[in-house]
């Protein structure tokens, strides 16, 4: 939800005291909710479209164009306001705490001109983070997904979204949009989805997956070709170098006099606390882009997580959601190792008897270490089955609210848990974790600035 055109929200008369509209308490039992907003997406993101245009009676009325009146059930309405307190409370820099992304190891921010830039695939805007964080001023984000487009716009609100299909995008109606010319965009960054490149796809035997996301590289690159931007940032698994599709992307833009590097590069060893191998491609419009330089200290989880609140009772929706899980799940669970212990380490017994007979994916129902970096996010990560995602002491798996803070999101970002934890974490574990995609962002400002700077001999 973007915060900033929401007029007012209320429960109940009298109005909040003008400058401190959120500080009321939320979802008192019987209390009418009262939502105004100029902007009917806002009430389809609170309400949700289908509540909104069904008649259910959850919408009470519709006043003209501008405004929206909602009168929900209790349990609708609980849920929702502790979502919309909490990201509101935030805001407002309440009670909340920044991360330590916020103070002492996201890189600090750049300085100088913010220079233009385009995200596709812009997902829940972890690349968008990074690359604002590095004085990039993204203009245009594109994602067909609604539940991201969602997300993107509480987060990033002054950026304009395409809620599109990319492959029906042209990029002539992109610079037509921007009054652009071929050549003046500084920097297009995207990250085409990589579920069909992933090595975790091809784990169960077969060594290649047909998916026909892999061909949504060929529109990152005609897009490229048409904007011609002077520089270029692509994210993805490391599967897609093997990929004659990104051998072919490689060939069109040297041939278009870009110059390209590739490198699989572990997002750990620039400011992450999290192992997170990835390729990424650079291109400059006749200058080569280097790779910023590895960090020396490797991140902790402990020292990520060190700032968050006790999950379950914090008022953060993303950190209370809990779980639930059968009373076998969580003896087995309890019986893991403190601090890095794996299922290996529990007797047969103990063990599941799928786990008994595959012994593949060693690492799932693990948990991870204090002292260490995190295992890649992915996007299954509240879910212990799915890898090493228990908390390291807590009988639990981490919380979305962890996932994110592992991955290197501001404490304060807003997800929107009314969706349910597992489509936020698959926004999540999907994402750039934006410390990385930050130090991407400032060696490009540096290759762009030295390529425009006049020689002096
Ligand atoms: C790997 S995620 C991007 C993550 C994002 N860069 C971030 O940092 O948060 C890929 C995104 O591509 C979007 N996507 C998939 N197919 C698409 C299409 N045809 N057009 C636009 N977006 C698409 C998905 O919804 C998903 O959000």
């Amino acid at each position: 939800m973007c915060l900033s055109t929401v007029d007012r929200f209320r429960c109940g008369p009298p109005l909040w005291p003008k400058r401190q509209p959120w500080s009321a308490p939320f979802g008192v039992a019987g209390e009418s909710l009262c939502l105004l907003t100029r902007d009917r997406r806002i009430a389809d993101s609170v309400v949700g479209p289908t509540q909104r245009d069904s008649g259910s009676g959850i919408l009470h009325g519709v006043w003209g164009e501008v405004s929206y009146q909602a009168h929900l059930p209790e349990t609708a309405r609980i849920a929702l306001a502790t979502d919309i307190a909490f990201s509101a409370a935030i805001r407002r820099r309440s009670s909340v705490r920044p991360g330590p992304w916020t103070v002492r190891d996201m890189p600090r921010k750049a300085t100088g001109q913010e220079l233009d830039a385009v995200d596709l695939f812009a997902g829940c805007g972890g690349l968008t983070q990074g690359l604002r964080l590095a004085r990039f001023r993204v203009r245009l984000a594109i994602d067909v997904d609604h539940l991201a487009a969602t997300c993107y716009r509480a987060n990033q609100d002054a950026v304009e979204l395409w809620e599109r299909d990319i492959v029906e995008v042209t990029a002539e109606e992109i610079l037509r949009r921007f009054r652009w010319k071929p050549g003046s965009l500084p920097l297009l960054a995207g990250c085409p989805p990589c579920q069909g490149f992933s090595a975790l796809r091809t784990l169960n035997g077969g060594r290649t997956v047909d998916d026909s996301r892999n061909d949504l590289v060929k529109d990152f690159c005609r897009l490229a070709l048409g904007l011609r931007p002077k520089a270029i940032l692509m994210e993805n698994v490391p599967g897609l170098a093997d990929d004659a599709r990104f051998e072919s992307m490689v060939a069109k833009l040297r041939a278009a006099s870009y110059v390209v590097r590739w490198a699989v590069l572990d997002a750990a060893d620039f400011n992450v606390p999290q192992r997170r191998r990835r390729l990424i491609l650079t291109a400059g419009a006749g200058f080569s882009v280097p790779f910023p330089s590895a960090r020396k200290r490797l991140l902790s989880v402990r020292r990520a997580l060190k700032a968050l609140p006790a999950a379950g009772d914090s008022g953060d929706p993303a950190h209370d959601h809990g779980e639930r899980r059968s009373a076998s799940v969580r003896r087995r669970i309890a019986c893991i190792p403190l601090d890095g212990g794996s299922r290996t380490d529990l007797s047969d017994e103990q063990q599941l008897a799928c786990h008994l007979k595959c012994g593949g994916f060693k690492d799932v129902y693990g948990r991870m270490s204090w002292d260490n970096v995190a295992p890649t996010i992915t996007s299954g990560f509240v879910n212990p089955s799915k890898g090493r995602f228990l908390h390291p002491v807590e009988h639990r798996a981490i919380t979305v609210r962890e996932g994110a803070v592992l991955q290197t999101f501001p404490q304060e970002y807003h997800f929107p848990m009314s969706a349910g934890k597992f489509p936020v974490a698959e926004l999540i574990g999907n994402a750039v974790p934006p410390a990385f995609a930050c130090l991407q962002g400032r060696a490009i400002r540096k290759a762009l600035a030295d390529a425009t700077r006049p020689h002096t001999s």
